[in-house]
């Protein structure tokens, strides 16, 4: 096997399947209030499709892969696509990136399944600033969905992600420390990005993981950084002083990791996305649909990657968004 490796030598292991476009939250970062136009579901990957799909990759060097949406968990027996992609010889780590509420019904199945890592989005601890943010209120079964989590070791470790905007979230950081360390949580938070639908991002909203980090600091005392975690991690990551809990930072923005991203990723449609701000996809649907064999998959996965981009260009003057905002790619 060749392994996957693009043009700039970097090695492809990590492939996130996005299972379908729809969500139950609206969050002002990522959704329009009214929602957007659903796939017709005849557009998006059978589970079968996905399954073929991941099973090329993996056969390709991937090792990681991750179920996002939209909200992956709205969609019919995610379970049961688990328990195929787990079958998968050679797959190192699945997981799911969700927003936790339905996950008092789908832990345990999950779990049963094979899901072996978790990341669930939570932003705010504060009812009406949960409602403002999602334009739903279920606070309550996304913290019901993490505890359900905890019954299940074999998930591990159960990460919540919060994305970090200025006036919204330094009220905040010293609750979600304090609940890293209360519970068996990793807190991560996420720099805003220009993926929102309605355009409302502006640089000034960011509020970078160094900010953060410094307001805890001023509680606790100097972090420890944690090293030698994998390369291509996203996140910095810090313990307690006293090794009590752990947080992370990810920093796409102020601290950009381009350069060694391992990551592509695949729409709800099958279109394969080298970044998260592409501006062409491949079609691997019409590979899938068009009687393609593995061979024509795994070429047509190997051509895409070795054009996959340098980088981001956020901070560049010539940024230009992409037609495609956070839901429709899943993060
Ligand atoms: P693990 O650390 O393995 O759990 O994966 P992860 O860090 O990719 O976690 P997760 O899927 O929760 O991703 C968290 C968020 O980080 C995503 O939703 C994105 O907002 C951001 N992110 C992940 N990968 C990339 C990337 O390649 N580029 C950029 N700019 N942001 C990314
Ligand atoms: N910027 C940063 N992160 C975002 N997410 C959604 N929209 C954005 C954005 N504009 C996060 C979600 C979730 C993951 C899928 O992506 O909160 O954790
Ligand atoms: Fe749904 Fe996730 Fe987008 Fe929020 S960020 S609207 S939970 S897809």
């Amino acid at each position: 096997m060749t392994v996957l490796t693009d043009s700039y030598g970097r090695r492809i292991k990590s492939m996130r399947l996005s299972i379908t476009d729809r969500c139950n939250f609206r969050c002002v970062y990522c959704m329009p209030a009214e929602g957007l136009p659903w796939l017709p579901k005849a557009d998006i990957l059978t589970y079968e499709e996905l399954a073929r799909v991941a099973r090329v990759a993996v056969g390709m060097g991937v090792e990681q892969l991750r179920l996002t949406g939209g909200e992956p968990l709205v969609r019919r027996d995610v379970p049961e696509l688990v328990r195929m992609l787990h079958a998968i010889p050679g797959l190192r780590s699945l997981s799911l990136t969700t927003n936790g509420t339905r996950l008092p019904q789908l832990a345990a199945p999950l779990a049963a399944a094979g899901l072996t890592r978790i990341n669930v989005s939570l932003d705010t601890l504060i009812p009406h600033k949960f409602f403002q943010l999602t334009r739903r209120d279920a606070l309550d079964s996304v913290l019901a969905g993490l505890a359900a989590l905890e019954a299940f070791p074999q998930i591990t470790p159960i990460k919540v992600n919060a994305v970090a905007m200025r006036g919204f979230t330094e009220d905040e950081v010293l609750a979600f420390a304090a609940l890293a360390r209360r519970k068996p949580y990793v807190i991560r938070w996420i720099e805003f990005m220009p993926l929102d639908a309605d355009g409302i991002w502006r640089k000034e909203d960011i509020l970078t993981g160094a900010e953060i980090l410094a307001i805890i600091e001023a509680q606790y005392g100097p972090m420890v950084r944690i090293t030698g975690g994998d390369a291509a991690e996203t996140a910095r990551r810090y313990r307690f002083p006293d090794g009590v809990g752990e947080v992370g930072f990810i920093n796409p923005v102020s601290e950009p990791f381009c350069a060694t991203c391992d990551r592509i990723r695949l729409t709800a449609e099958g279109g394969l996305r080298t970044c998260l701000f592409s501006h062409e996809e491949t079609d691997l649907r019409a590979t899938l649909r068009d009687g393609g064999s593995d061979d024509d998959l795994a070429a047509a996965i190997r051509a895409a990657v070795w054009h996959k981009e340098l980088k981001h260009h956020i901070n560049d003057g010539q940024f230009t968004r992409t037609q495609r905002s956070m839901s429709m790619i899943g993060g």
